[in-house]
């Protein structure tokens, strides 16, 4: 069986005080669970490149993985602003996001560019959690699918079959990260399923029915026990939910007794 991912996506948010408080009443919660919730699922956390050093240190112990929101595809040279594989490593860092939604369209990162970061993330031996997802117009006229199609082709263009054994994948339709608005678990699995084709196409059905593809968009401790029913929607990448330790601590128990 696939295993799952809760995955919280801080974004800009929590200072390095803030941020270790909400580890330490996330822990609260769910280090007396750990083994039940080793079993079938991984749970990490995503904190802004200056909280990594904080989290790390919150994180000591806990079956909790630090995860960071973006990586540079160099080992190091003049590129102001960004981060390489080795300074996260030094934190601890196992997941890298990449692609997310709010770097393509704010930061104007492009599908190639997406590509050249998931690429040297899974060659730095980290997982990277690779986003794609369509705007409300892109959905409106019809154009779901072959949007997130051509995202997934190019943002694993690098990444060969035996490293997509360490690859996930997140469908966040930029419509519903924020917004309340949430898809609707049919909406999502309907673009889960195809995901989830066009990976057996690329990889083999073996890697690609073992890997897990996230939702992410407006996710909350009310609507993920619906989405999460489907068979190829196998976690949650959460953004303002993720910023409450009682509420991402119910999501990332979903299913659980
Ligand atoms: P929200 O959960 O705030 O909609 O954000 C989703 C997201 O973008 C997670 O990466």
């Amino acid at each position: 069986m696939r295993r799952k991912l809760f995955a919280a996506n801080w974004k800009m948010n929590l200072t390095p005080v803030e941020g270790r408080a909400l580890i330490a009443a996330l822990r609260a919660i769910l280090d007396p669970r750990a083994a039940q919730l080793a079993r079938d699922r991984d749970v990490i956390v995503a904190p802004a490149f200056p909280v990594l050093a904080a989290a790390a240190q919150a994180l000591a112990g806990a079956s909790i993985a630090l995860g960071a929101q973006n990586m540079h595809f160099e080992e190091k040279g003049a590129f102001t602003g960004e981060v390489s594989a080795a300074m996260l490593r030094a934190f601890g860092v196992t997941y890298v996001i990449v692609g997310h939604s709010e770097r393509r369209q704010l930061f104007l990162e492009s599908d190639e560019l997406v590509g050249k970061r998931a690429a040297a993330v899974a060659a730095a031996r980290f997982v990277p959690i690779l986003c794609v997802g369509e705007t409300a117009d892109e959905r409106d006229r019809g154009r779901t699918l072959e949007v997130v199609m051509r995202q997934l082709q190019a943002g694993l263009a690098g990444i060969s079959t035996e490293q997509a054994r360490r690859v996930v994948i997140a469908y966040e339709p930029v419509w519903a990260i924020g917004t309340g608005r949430t898809a609707t678990p049919e909406q999502a699995a309907t673009v889960h399923g195809a995901l989830r084709e066009a990976l057996r196409d690329r990889f083999g059905a073996t890697t690609a029915d073992a890997l897990p593809i996230l939702y992410g968009g407006s996710v909350t401790p009310e609507n993920v026990d619906s989405l999460l029913a489907k068979p190829d929607i196998d976690g949650a990448l959460v953004g303002g939910a993720s910023l409450k330790a009682d509420s991402f601590a119910r999501i990332a128990t979903s299913g659980l007794a």
